[in-house]
């Protein structure tokens, strides 16, 4: 028995890092999931998986791509009972004394665009088929950064509070009828996280960053240097019907880092 069997999922941003990872879990779980991915060449690599996985190549940012991967989901599985967020841009620390004028505005749109609005169209795609399943739930992507200053500059950290407000407030309006959660991880090894391409970052990615193992193991309390399989766990709770009961909450995946002190 898996804690997801008889579940359909729409995993967004779902080809690598935390994402990938999670589509692994909720196979393994017993998941049938489609996956919106803009880059195709990982959107490719999840055929792997045969009649479990749909992968469908999009950007989350467009509200016809999450419309087209809501239909070919429910085309292929039949419904959609969770839904799964985790497409992101990071800032690289960028503070903002550090951003010229004229790049501020674009830099905002490209974060907020990406880090919020994406979720939001993802959840409005998806929300017609949630409310025919009973039991069906979202799940966003937060992170420490949408808890405590430092683990990105002011814009990445700004997008993710707001991810929270999300959280809070569409557990809110969608209750009884759709549970909404969030986990949020700390850093992570293993990811390709990029850059924002307005403060021209876009050729970074968070797997270039050196000794990165190190310095995670450092500064978390577990001393653990996470990796993107140890957050699916967390994910596969959320969406599944254990956690019933379960909503307007945000799972810290982070190594114990607010009782760092
Ligand atoms: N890596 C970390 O240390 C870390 C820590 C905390 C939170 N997070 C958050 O976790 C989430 C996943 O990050 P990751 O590190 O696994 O990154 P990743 O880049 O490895 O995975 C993100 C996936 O989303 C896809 N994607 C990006 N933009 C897209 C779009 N507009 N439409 C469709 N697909 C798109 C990418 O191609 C990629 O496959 C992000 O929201 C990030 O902010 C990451």
């Amino acid at each position: 028995m898996g804690w997801l069997d008889d579940k359909v999922a729409l995993v967004v941003g779902g080809g690598s890092g935390i994402g990938r990872a999670v589509v692994d879990a909720f196979v393994a779980e017993g998941a049938r999931v489609g996956v919106l991915e803009r880059d195709p060449d990982r959107a490719a690599g999840l055929e792997s998986y045969g009649d479990r996985v749909c992968p469908v190549v999009g950007d989350a940012t467009r509200w016809e791509d999450n419309v087209r991967a809501v239909v070919a989901t429910v085309t292929a599985f039949g419904g959609l009972d969770v839904l799964a967020t985790f497409v992101g841009v990071f800032d690289f620390y960028t503070r903002l004394e550090e951003i010229p004028p004229e790049r501020l505005l674009p830099a905002c749109e490209e974060v907020f665009r990406t880090n919020v609005a994406s979720y939001l169209l993802s959840t409005k795609a998806a929300l017609p088929q949630l409310l025919r399943r009973p039991g069906s739930s979202v799940v966003f992507t937060v992170s420490t950064s949408g808890f405590y200053p430092g683990r990105g500059g002011v814009l990445y950290v700004a997008s993710k509070f707001a991810v929270r407000g999300l959280v809070v407030q569409l557990a809110h309006e969608l209750a009884p009828r759709v549970r909404v959660n969030g986990v949020a991880p700390g850093g992570t090894l293993g990811t390709s996280l990029r850059g924002l391409a307005a403060l021209g970052l876009s050729g970074r990615s968070l797997a270039d960053v050196p000794d990165r193992e190190e310095e995670l193991q450092r500064r978390t309390p577990l001393r653990v240097a996470l990796r993107p399989e140890d957050h699916a766990a967390a994910y596969v709770y959320l969406a599944s019907d254990r956690a019933r009961g379960v909503t307007g909450t945000i799972l810290h995946s982070d190594g114990g880092v607010g009782v760092r002190g």
